[in-house]
């Protein structure tokens, strides 16, 4: 739907658990996923495989994740308004289809893009916000915490956070 499908080598649309409960947003393909047509499988995927882990997910088993992009934006340089646009509906459509509990937003673009705002990470974090009726989370990219590594702690107390937050919901519906 925009001009990034012809430089990418494969559209990378999702991959996990197509009935999870947890749903973990990125931005964007970076080469390796491009390469791969799969999200999050370079070093930033790397360290979200082990936070994840952490608290007993994988996209083997029980997290389904996507990014804002399907596609590459080409030497990796920030997704453009009109390509978020357009590109929206994909991820809507997803979301519609996993019908997960909890949306854990990754970084700035997919905090802004889910949640329509042009807030900080830092001013969204540690809150509890809804994307059609789906409880949503904010968190650092984890490429942004390989370049700032003190900020992991926050990143786990991001993911805890979100698992109360489920936890809550699940104790509130029974
Ligand atoms: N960064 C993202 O946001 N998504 C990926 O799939 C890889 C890196």
């Amino acid at each position: 739907a925009c001009g990034l499908c012809r430089s990418r080598t494969n559209t990378v649309f999702g991959v996990g658990d197509e009935k999870a409960e947890w749903m973990i947003v990125g931005e964007a393909p970076g080469q390796e996923e491009d390469q791969r047509g799969e999200p999050f499988v370079g070093q930033a995927g790397r360290l979200l495989d082990s936070m994840l882990a952490a608290i007993d997910l994988s996209r083997q088993k029980n997290v389904y994740i996507a990014n804002v992009l399907k596609c590459r934006p080409p030497g990796n340089r920030n997704p453009e308004p009109l390509e978020v646009d357009r590109c929206s509906s994909f991820l809507e459509r997803q979301i519609a289809l996993v019908q997960p509990k909890l949306i854990v937003a990754m970084g700035r673009f997919a905090a802004q893009t889910l949640l329509r705002t042009d807030a900080s990470i830092a001013s969204l974090r540690g809150k509890r916000f809804s994307y059609q009726g789906v409880a949503t989370v904010v968190t650092y990219h984890p490429a942004y915490l390989l370049r700032n590594l003190p900020d992991k702690a926050k990143s786990w107390e991001d993911l805890c956070f979100a698992r109360e937050t489920l936890a809550v919901q699940q104790a509130a519906a029974s």
